[in-house]
């Protein structure tokens, strides 16, 4: 059941302007009758990002995220549709009909707000407190670790009081219940002691989501002390295993590579050395997850963990993860120091900018470390090494040229003999072992749409596009094609209403036909679909043969389809001539 009426959503809708909203968030240059910008949903240095205001529609060429306004507030501030109404309607004088919510509606709308308002509250709280007499301890400490104002107001960094109770006074004089304040992750809730703060005689790091809302902390023991770091638990709005520490300003950079480490401290470290790509997972291994959304913003990461034992391992652990996630890593070597803040700390920013443009191929550094496990004064284990190498580099590279590539820079960089090392990873090949990839490579590919499916799209796109472009169109095609001629679908769905508005002399409202869908991957269909550009075409000559080329392929197609489905023969009949009619039609524009 949506919450608020049709009518509703379009007034606001309506009574809104796109550029408006959008130009809030992302800085639109006018270009024709479009405005462009940076896409803030991908990372991009040409701004593919377009907003029009015609249609009411934004959408990117390059990552193909699109929408109407809602859609935009949704994916933009992570609302629900409902807070992205609510959002609007006050700002255009619509005055949102009050419904009485019951108990669980309305527990459930508050509770992920309120949620962040208490996150929001502590770290206020526990930033003040650091600037306070009482917080001098763990200013203290962050001096001693060498953070200027600058840096720790730019992570929001706090502490807490030495009293165990005192952020949980702080925010019942606030308001907070405790029924909501034992879900915060903040606050213990004892039946018999009452409230008490999670964290205390800490140094705070407030964790933020990609929006920069905080959604947790993380408290270090200033000083020596078990456990060293204590992290929120994981509430409704904090899942761990997608939050990445620094993740908020590293996006903002829009650089290509993110520097991913272990700790909060080389976060802060290397942000104040000037390296504000760097993020870390949070005291948890890697995971899909973090590779997930890491992924959304880059293709490529250098890995800066610790370069003892324990990072060594954890860097082993990553490297296949990102590698899954289609990120490639490279490693930076920090020896010999422990780990970032300690490198920068005692060799400066220039030094680690060296190291990062040393750093090594991600599977170079699997070999080196495979290495350390065997003794090579011993000939038989000499062996098992480099089959073991062998071994790997079938299992990695598909294909020839990966595989010769690599054979030959392992062979130089490990001294083994070139020759017998191709020799043995030919032998691999043939007795079956495969590599991982190429299943996967298999599978992408068959996965991809077939390019003539492909080229019919854009065909049905090109059309609808130019239908609301250009509205008197309309009457020159409307005896060739028709919405049946459309993929089944959102394709379909949209051009039956694009027809019928202009068969009714309406305008064409695309920003409406977005919310016919309830799932983002349609709106994002929807988007596209209007936002085909009919392409560098000069004089009407070639618009016109451009139009009558888009019509053939659609009906073409069509009847191809029909055919195949056993279409009655005289609807197959009646295609083929009206086929035969555009062919010889001229269409005049
Ligand atoms: P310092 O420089 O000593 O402040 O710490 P660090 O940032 O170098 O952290 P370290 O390399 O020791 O650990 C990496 C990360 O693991 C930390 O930033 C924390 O997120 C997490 N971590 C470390 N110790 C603990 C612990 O005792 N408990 C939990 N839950 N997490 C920890
Ligand atoms: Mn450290």
């Amino acid at each position: 059941m949506p919450y608020y009426s049709d009518e509703i959503v379009e007034e606001v809708r309506t009574r809104t302007d796109i550029v408006d909203v959008i130009s809030q968030y992302v800085n639109l240059q006018k270009k024709g009758s479009q405005y462009f910008g940076l896409c803030p949903f991908h990372n991009e240095k040409t701004g593919s990002f377009s907003v029009s205001p015609g249609k009411q529609m934004y959408y990117c060429f390059g990552c193909g995220a699109g929408g109407n306004v809602y859609s935009f507030l949704m994916a933009y501030n992570n609302m629900t549709f409902k807070e992205a109404i609510e959002e609007l309607a006050p700002k255009c004088g619509v005055t949102l009909p009050q419904r009485e919510m019951t108990y669980q509606e309305k527990r459930q709308a508050d509770r992920r707000s309120r949620l962040f308002e208490i996150n929001k509250e502590a770290a206020g709280y526990y930033y003040k407190m650091l600037r306070s007499p009482e917080g001098q301890k763990a200013m203290d400490y962050f001096t001693g670790r060498e953070l200027s104002a600058e840096t720790m107001h730019k992570f929001g960094l706090g502490c807490t009081s030495k009293y165990s109770d005192s952020l949980y006074k702080y925010l019942r004089s606030k308001g907070y219940e405790d029924e909501i304040l034992k879900d915060c992750g903040l606050i213990t809730i004892d039946e018999k002691r009452g409230g008490h703060d999670k964290f205390w005689n800490r140094a705070m790091f407030p964790i933020f989501d990609a929006n920069g809302k905080v959604v947790a902390f993380g408290g270090r023991v200033m000083g020596d002390g078990e456990p060293k770091y204590l992290n929120s638990p994981e509430t409704e709005i904090f899942n761990k295993s997608r939050t990445l520490f620094g993740l908020y300003f590293a996006r903002k950079t829009r650089r290509e590579q993110f520097i991913l480490c272990e700790g909060y401290m080389d976060v802060i470290s290397l942000h104040q050395a000037g390296f504000d790509n760097a993020v870390a997972s949070l005291g948890t291994a890697l995971t899909e997850g973090h590779a997930g959304m890491l992924k959304r913003y880059v293709k490529d990461v250098y890995l800066s963990y610790d370069s003892d034992g324990a990072g060594q391992k954890a860097a082993l652990r990553a490297i296949p993860i990102l590698k899954n996630a289609g990120i490639s890593c490279r490693i930076i070597n920090m020896s010999p120091y422990k780990d970032p803040d300690e490198f920068i700390k005692a060799l400066g920013a220039e030094e680690y900018e060296k190291r990062i443009q040393n750093a090594e191929n991600s599977f170079i550094y699997q070999i080196r470390m495979l290495e350390k496990n065997y003794d090579l004064t011993d000939p038989e284990k000499k062996s098992d090494f480099q089959k073991e190498v062998a071994r790997m580099i079938v299992l990695e590279f598909p294909t020839q040229l990966e595989r010769e590539n690599y054979t030959e820079s392992v062979a130089a960089r490990f001294n083994i003999p070139k020759d017998a090392l191709a020799k043995y990873i030919i032998e691999l090949g043939q007795s079956g072992i495969t590599s991982k990839n190429k299943a996967q490579a298999k599978e992408t590919r068959s996965n991809k749409p077939k390019p003539k499916d492909d080229g019919m799209k854009m065909s049905q796109r090109l059309l609808l596009t130019w239908l609301v472009e250009e509205n008197g169109i309309y009457a020159k095609i409307k005896d060739f094609v028709g919405p049946d001629d459309f993929e089944d679908g959102v394709y379909k769905t949209v051009a039956t209403e694009v027809f019928d508005c202009l068969n009714n002399s309406r305008p064409v409202d695309t920003a409406k036909l977005v919310d016919m869908f309830m799932e983002d991957e349609e709106r994002k269909t929807v988007a596209a679909l209007f936002n085909t550009t009919v392409g560098e075409l000069t004089d009407n000559t070639d618009l016109s043969k451009a139009l009558k080329e888009t019509l053939l392929r659609i009906k073409k197609n069509s009847l191809e389809l029909a055919q195949k489905n056993g279409a009655d023969l005289k609807s197959l009949v009646d295609g083929k001539k009206q086929l035969q009619r555009i062919e010889r039609a001229g269409f005049i524009l």
